[in-house]
Parts: C-alpha cells; structure tokens; sequence
C-alpha cells in the first residue's frame, strides 16, 4: 500500500450562515484572520505536509474561492513597478501551480461525508488527507505534517484529536479509547454528535483526517444503500469508524493550538492570537489590548 499522501480535500460547500450579513456575498472561506484568508491557512498546511493535488469541493456562489487562487498579473505587474517587492512575495507565494488544483461542486447538502465522497472519483485509489479550513491550528511543525508523518509509521486511518470539555461534545465526533499511546490513541469507537449522556470520552475529532481509499468505498455504500447518520447526513465519521476493526483507526493529538473559526467567538480568537503573533503589529496591537483590559478593570 502506497502511504505517500499527496493528495487533500478542502469541504468548502457550506453556506457559512453563522457568519450572515457577511457570507452573503463572500464565502466564509475568504473570510480573513489579519490578512489571510481562512483557506490560505489551510493550504500552506497541506503544502507543508507534501499534498500535491487539492480538490476543493464547493456549491453555488464559491465563484470567489476560485479567483482567489487564480494568478493575479495586474496587480503582480503594479507591485513589480513600484519595486514594492515585499507584497509581491507574499502576493506569489499564493500562487498555486496550473493543474494542482481542482473543483468539484456539491449539489446537494448532505453533510461531510457526503461532500467528501463527491472528490471519489478525484481521489481514486490512494491515501488522501482532509482539511476543514474552519478549525485553524496554530503550530510550529503544521498539524498534518505532524499527522502525515505519524501516518508514515502506521499505515492506518487517523483524525486529529484533542480533549474538549463535556458539555461540548455534542458538536464533534467523538472518540472511545482503546489504548492509550500518547500522541496516538488507538480507538475501538467513535460516534457523531453525541449527547453529553451518550459521549464515550471527551475526545473530539478536529478538522484534519488521514484516510485510506476504503473510506471512500464505504462512504460509497452507505450513500446507495442510503444509510445516513446524526442529522439525517451522510457523515465521514461513519465510514471512518467501520474500519476500525479492518485497518484501525489511531487519534492523533497534535501539538498546537486549535481555533473554532466557524464560531464568532473562535474567530476572534483567532484573530487576536494571530495578530499578537505578527513582529509589525505586536506591539501596538498589544498595548491597546493591555490597555482594553486595564479600563475593564477600573470600571469594575
Ligand atoms: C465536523 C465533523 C465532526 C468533527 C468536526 C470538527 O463537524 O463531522 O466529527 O468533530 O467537524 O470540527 P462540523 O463541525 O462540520 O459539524
């Protein structure tokens, strides 16, 4: 079995209603943390874990994702002009070669692993990764560089994992533990949704998967046989955790830290964490927070 994954997809067909008036006319993808796009961090993770060819599955009014990632010459040719050559590195270093990436539209929403099962026939018989640009994570080695190379070692479907508190567990897929190794966990169950009653462990799946083609197989089953899970929705987990006593499937805790940007209050975290990050805001970004918080204080 090939265990090189070069290939990613990028489920960007939601109508990002959390985020309206905004989404009404701009994908929430293209929504900006400082000055990048949320799908810009998503794609220099996957290009710094060596995925090569990325398929983007969107819907109607994504048009703008497309341009975003298409060369930009006018404004290329403006910077070069004015010897602005720092914006014209970053403007560049967007650039995506012809031919890496493509679009395959989701007609219907029927959830994750629906969207993830319309790349099938684009993904074919190789190991590929998944990125869900809306959870953004901040780290030094990037989360699925990280997944990749654990992956190297095992051979096995993987999702990323990290501990979340109880009462939230209805939001995620879930994890029931088998062992315990560490940064990998190996697992014996794993269920969408639950309720706080229902959830085997407060171990949740974040957006970052590595998965084998037998995924899309049983992605492929359950969509004819029409066997849909939580919400009515065709879901990846489902067809993750039948493999579990086939391949296996191995949470992987990764180092860093996680943003919920499809929440506002993620969002704006994510945001401030990245803006104290960059050296030509730091510090007068920071001195207006220190001093935000120090009128809270004194009016309290
Ligand atoms: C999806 C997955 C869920 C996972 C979550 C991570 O849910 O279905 O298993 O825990 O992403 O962000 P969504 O947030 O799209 O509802």
């Amino acid at each position: 079995m090939n265990r090189k994954v070069l290939k990613a997809v990028f489920p960007v067909a939601g109508l990002g209603t959390r985020f309206l008036p905004a989404t009404k006319s701009i994908p929430k993808e293209i929504m900006t943390l400082v000055d990048r796009p949320l799908i810009q961090y998503a794609i220099d993770e996957a290009r710094a874990a060596g995925i090569k060819e990325f398929i983007f599955v969107t819907s109607r009014g994504k048009n703008a994702l497309e341009d975003y990632f298409d060369h930009a010459p006018q404004i290329e040719d403006a910077l070069r002009s004015k010897g602005k050559k720092d914006l014209l590195d970053t403007l560049e270093s967007t650039n995506m070669e012809s031919g890496a990436i493509a679009y395959i539209r989701q007609h219907k929403a029927m959830g994750l692993g629906h969207a993830v099962w319309c790349a099938r026939r684009l993904i074919a018989n190789e190991p590929f990764a998944v990125i869900l640009p809306d959870d953004v994570i901040a780290a030094e080695k990037p989360c699925l560089q990280q997944m990749v190379e654990a992956y190297e070692e095992t051979g096995a479907n993987m999702v990323a994992a990290m501990e979340v508190p109880r009462e939230k567990t209805h939001a995620y897929g879930i994890l029931d533990v088998e062992r315990d190794l560490g940064d990998k966990v190996l697992i014996k169950g794993m269920v969408e949704k639950p309720s706080v009653e229902d959830a085997p462990s407060n171990l949740a799946v974040i957006g970052r998967y590595i998965l084998t083609p037998k995924v899309l197989h049983n992605l492929d089953q359950n969509f004819k046989h029409n066997r849909l899970g939580a919400g009515g929705e065709l879901q990846l987990t489902d067809a993750i955790a039948e493999e579990i006593n086939a391949q296996g499937v191995y949470g992987y805790r990764f180092n860093g830290q996680r943003f919920d940007c499809g929440s506002k209050a993620g969002f704006l975290q994510a945001t401030v964490s990245f803006g104290l990050s960059r050296p030509e805001l730091r510090d007068e970004f920071a001195g207006y927070l220190r001093e935000l918080v120090s009128l809270k204080q004194a009016a309290e």
